[in-house]
């Protein structure tokens, strides 16, 4: 599969998580506060909670629930209670517009 254009790259505010679903993958999106682009699994591993509701943190996504906070680069929990990562996806920035392919995981 290509990868779908999901939403403008100034539609992203820095260290804020935009959720999108991308052929049924919900996908929080993130702009950090160096300027890249991260595209991680918006579900929790913990529970059933939607990531981009939580808080940007110095390279992480924390979950409002329970605090577990996934790395934005790897999706990998840095705390407690989630123990299981979230997927990461490629990001592509064409023409200022941010494209995702979910089946292209960077790391699981
Ligand atoms: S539901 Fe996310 S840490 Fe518990």
């Amino acid at each position: 599969m290509s990868a779908t254009r999901v939403l403008a790259l100034d539609e992203l505010t820095q260290d804020e998580a935009h959720r999108v679903v991308v052929e049924g993958v919900a996908i929080a999106v993130v702009l950090d506060s160096a300027g890249a682009v991260h595209a991680i699994g918006d579900t929790c591993t913990h529970g059933d909670i939607s990531l981009a509701e939580g808080f940007v943190d110095d390279g992480s996504l924390e979950c409002w629930a329970h605090g577990s906070k996934f790395e934005l680069t790897t999706g990998k929990p840095l705390t407690l209670p989630a123990y299981e990562p979230v997927p990461v996806f490629a990001v592509e920035i064409i023409d200022g517009d941010v494209y995702i392919d979910p089946s292209q995981k960077l790391a699981v």
